[in-house]
């Protein structure tokens, strides 16, 4: 499994000179591990993490959670009631108010404080604490790249739910850029008045900079400066202020919920051009800042969660992710599962670790889980060749230097001084010799080495024209570089450059500006979205939905590097991403749609209306998939979505069975759920997780017979008649009764029990199969995913 998140990433000027420092140890030879460079400028070399590792005497940010604040004893909790009960660990009161971080006291009960290990394993024995760990640092879900597209939300079917009029939605993120033309709030009613929140002040962030679209901002940097030290006011591209100077945050809430603005395009270039807007473009938005240089601390996103729940949002929508824990043991799970509890959707992002299995994060059933996927948009450039060989591939490619033609180079046969052809080829900082550079189109093969800007800011620092790129991963989606004359290619394609460079005196080549391109075949998943099984809980099927999440073009903060190079000092007001930060906010957008429309449904309700309408991918387009562990559900049809007949709804009693199936003991459960000693205990026989009121269905370790049931409750024409469609997954004889569900204005709820039987011949056993279970009224078609699987400790989970 891939660590997205380790508990010591390093402010950017670390990160950055040792990124540097280990670029140029490749060149030296040693065997160089794949670079993932995120939005922030963090760079996770998966085995750099041992580089920092903390000491165990060392204090450290622990989060002691202690359940619901709605239990007895909790009522009246204050910062108070939390130093006193670490004074009472650490010996004086002075101490624990010193120790103390965070108090989490608005949508649930706990606290944040620099211990030792001993100190918090002391903590955890504590009556009324359900756990204690230590916070980490999680990590922006986006690869590169982008164009804004936008669920296609234009249709009369849209104009009851008024844009998500009144709903209000948030970002926790990297803040907001406040006067970007995307929070125009023109025309806009007064702030509805159940919100409680506020426009927090801060470096460069007056109060008016919040209006009747962008209706609060907050920061919460004491975690990150609790390991950190003080954030430096004096550092420009910082602000200890809701601003966001990274761009992510203001990407996701104008994906969100950013007003129309017309006539949009990539640096005014006209591509793309379109208008852009959110997805709930007349919803409010809130910001919620819990990233900072480097780090967006687990502590801090869980006093956001806190606010958050305070504040009255409806929809939260969270691009951040750990590695898959213990649902008890993640700020995240936690934070969702009291706003959940609120009534509040919380949609967050399954990661980009894809594609192998076992990947997914944020996987916990409370929470609505993104993957990612295409539209049906590519842009593209040229490269004609001396030969008369066409290829393309794509690129943001704004640089005109067309028609004119340039001599073509393999970077291999230009190497520097004492590098080798090799290493060369991969056009890593100072790799070229400058004066067979200068002037030409250069071919990198950057192979391993996914420092991504790198070849191109080589090339171009050394005075080349254009960069092709040869990378398979990279070429599914164009890319904003620092330089634009840049296209990426294949793998395939680059061996026929290679060889036509290699086959002629002087091979020349041409590329061309890119163009937009429609109607490509869509949607594809991501090759970077996250798969199933969910590792925590496999027999609730993640991700949940797949929406748009390669080349989204939106709005970006004009503080931040648009290429991730910190040397780019352009400003841009939109900007292209890839990733499943990017597809959250899409689908959290419809959810706020549909919480306008409904506004008394439950989360599970619209989670469940987004699920059961949504579309599976076509498999002629995604082959090489792992079908619903890639997609869950399918792709978000919005419309669809606002009226799906059925809808899974699940009480708080459902989570409790839930919680009993994933071993927590009945007090850590009281705890969490706020509920008394007479209503928690679990049964004396193993729960299954599959028996949660979930819209799909999954079993992992089929070996048996099992039989789940299910309740639907009716939420189209009061009278209805559904029968029971079966799509039996390979190797499974699914059987429903009853098979037609009557519902009267008296009958609202009905049960159903799915009884899923292993046939003789049973690819499950090596492999995930899936199938369907419909509910068809002649007007509603209700799709149950039915997902079954090896044992997870099967090579083949
Ligand atoms: C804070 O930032 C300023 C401006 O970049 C820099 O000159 C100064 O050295 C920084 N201070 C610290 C303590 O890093
Ligand atoms: C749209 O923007 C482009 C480029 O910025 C500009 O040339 C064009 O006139 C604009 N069109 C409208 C209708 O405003
Ligand atoms: C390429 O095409 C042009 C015009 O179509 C032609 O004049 C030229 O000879 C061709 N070159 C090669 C190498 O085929
Ligand atoms: C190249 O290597 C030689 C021998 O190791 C060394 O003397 C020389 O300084 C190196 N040149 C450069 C430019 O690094
Ligand atoms: C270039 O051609 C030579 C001789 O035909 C061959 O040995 C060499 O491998 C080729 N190099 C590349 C990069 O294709
Ligand atoms: C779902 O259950 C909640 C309580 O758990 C209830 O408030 C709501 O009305 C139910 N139905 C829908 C469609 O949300
Ligand atoms: C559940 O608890 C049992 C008994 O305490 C233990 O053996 C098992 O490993 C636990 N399972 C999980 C998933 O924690
Ligand atoms: C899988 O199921 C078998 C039999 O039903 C059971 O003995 C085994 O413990 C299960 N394994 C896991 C990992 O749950």
């Amino acid at each position: 499994m891939i660590h997205l998140c380790t508990r010591d990433s390093r402010p950017l000027e670390h990160v950055n000179t040792q990124y540097r420092k280990t670029a140029m140890a490749a060149h030296n030879g040693s065997q160089l591990k794949r670079l993932i460079l995120w939005t922030l400028g963090l760079l996770a070399l998966k085995n750099m993490s041992a580089v920092h590792s903390i000491s165990t005497s060392e204090k450290q940010l622990y989060i002691v959670y202690m359940g619901s604040n709605k239990i007895p004893h909790a009522l009246g909790i204050t910062a108070e009631t939390h130093s006193d009960l670490l004074s009472s660990v650490l010996g004086s009161a002075a101490t624990g108010k010193t120790a103390l971080v965070h108090s989490y006291i608005h949508g649930l009960n706990g606290f944040s404080a620099m211990l030792s290990a001993s100190e918090a394993a002391q903590l955890s024995e504590m009556p009324g604490v359900v756990s204690t760990f230590p916070s980490v640092s999680c990590s922006l879900q986006t690869t590169r790249t982008w164009d804004y597209m936008g669920v296609n939300l234009d249709g009369e079917s849209w104009t009851s739910t008024n844009f998500g009029k009144d709903v209000i939605v948030a970002t926790i993120d990297t803040g907001v850029w406040p006067e970007h033309e995307s929070f125009d709030d023109e025309g806009m009613d007064p702030i509805p008045e159940k919100w409680k929140g506020e426009c927090e002040t801060g470096q460069s962030f007056p109060e008016f900079y919040c209006n009747r679209k962008l209706i609060g901002a907050r920061y919460f940097s004491e975690g990150y400066e609790a390991i950190w030290g003080q954030i430096n006011t004096s550092d420009p591209t910082v602000s200890l202020s809701p601003r966001d100077t990274e761009g992510h945050g203001t990407h996701t809430i104008t994906t969100l919920g950013g007003s129309r603005t017309t006539n949009v395009s990539f640096q005014g270039t006209g591509l793309a051009v379109g208008t852009a807007r959110g997805g709930a473009s007349n919803a409010r938005v809130a910001a919620y800042k819990v990233c900072w240089p480097g780090s967006c601390q687990t502590a801090d996103i869980l006093a956001a969660f806190d606010m958050a729940i305070h504040d009255g949002v409806d929809v939260i929508s969270i691009s951040l992710g750990a590695s898959a824990i213990d649902y008890f043991y993640d700020s995240i799970a936690i934070g969702a599962f009291h706003a959940t509890d609120k009534g509040i959707l919380v949609v967050a992002a399954g990661g980009n670790s894809g594609p192998s299995k076992a990947t997914v994060s944020n996987g916990a059933p409370w929470i609505l889980t993104a993957a990612a996927s295409s539209i049906d948009r590519e842009f593209l450039s040229d490269i004609h060749l001396g030969n008369n060989v066409t290829y393309s591939g794509p690129s943001l490619n704004t640089e005109k230097i067309d028609p004119n033609v340039y001599p073509l180079v393999d970077a291999g046969n230009i190497p520097a001084q004492n590098i080798t052809s090799t290493d060369a080829r991969m056009c890593g900082p100072d790799s070229l010799d400058a004066k067979k550079v200068k002037g030409n189109i250069v071919v990198c093969v950057p192979g391993d080495m996914l420092g991504i800007n790198y070849p191109e800011v080589e090339v171009y620092d050394k005075g080349g024209v254009a960069t092709i790129m040869v990378d398979d991963e990279l070429k599914s989606y164009a890319q904003v570089f620092r330089h634009p004359a840049v296209t990426v290619v294949s793998q395939g394609v680059g061996s026929h450059i290679l060889s036509y460079i290699n086959s002629t005196r002087s091979p020349v080549a041409t590329m061309t500006l890119s163009l937009q391109y429609l109607g490509i075949p869509a949607p594809i998943a991501a090759k970077f979205s996250s798969r199933g099984p969910n590792v925590i809980s496999p027999d609730v099927l993640k991700p949940d939905l797949i929406a748009p999440g390669v080349s989204i073009l939106a709005g970006w903060s004009p503080a931040a590097s648009p290429s991730e190079d910190p040397s780019d000092i352009r400003t841009f007001q939109y900007n292209f991403l890839s990733g499943t930060s990017m597809s959250t906010p899409h689908i959290a957008g419809v959810a706020a749609l549909l919480k306008a429309e409904h506004p008394d449904w439950s989360p599970a309700a619209i989670k469940s209306a987004l699920m059961t309408t949504a579309t599976p991918l076509d498999s002629k387009h995604n082959q090489n998939s792992h079908g619903d562990l890639t997609w869950g559900s399918g792709h978000i049809d919005p419309k669809g979505a606002i009226d799906p007949g059925l809808v899974y709804n699940t009480t708080s009693g459902d989570y409790k069975l839930f919680l009993c199936s994933m071993n927590y003991t009945d007090s850590q459960i009281r705890v969490v759920t706020g509920t008394d000693t007479a209503h928690v205990t679990c049964p004396k026989a193993r729960v299954s997780a599959s028996s949660l009121n979930y819209p799909t269905i999954a079993a992992s370790n089929f070996t048996n017979t099992i039989t789940v049931v299910r309740t639907v409750t009716n939420v189209g024409a009061p009278t209805a008649t559904y029968r029971a469609e079966i799509d039996n997954p390979a190797g499974v004889r699914v059987r429903v009764s009853p098979d037609v569900l009557n519902f009267t204005p008296d009958t609202e709820v009905l049960s159903y029990t799915a009884t899923l039987e292993p046939m003789d011949t049973q690819p499950w056993l090596k492999n995930w199969v899936f199938g369907a279970l419909i509910w068809d009224d002649g007007r509603h078609r209700v799709r149950t995913a039915i997902a079954v699987g090896p044992t997870v400790d099967s090579p083949f989970f």
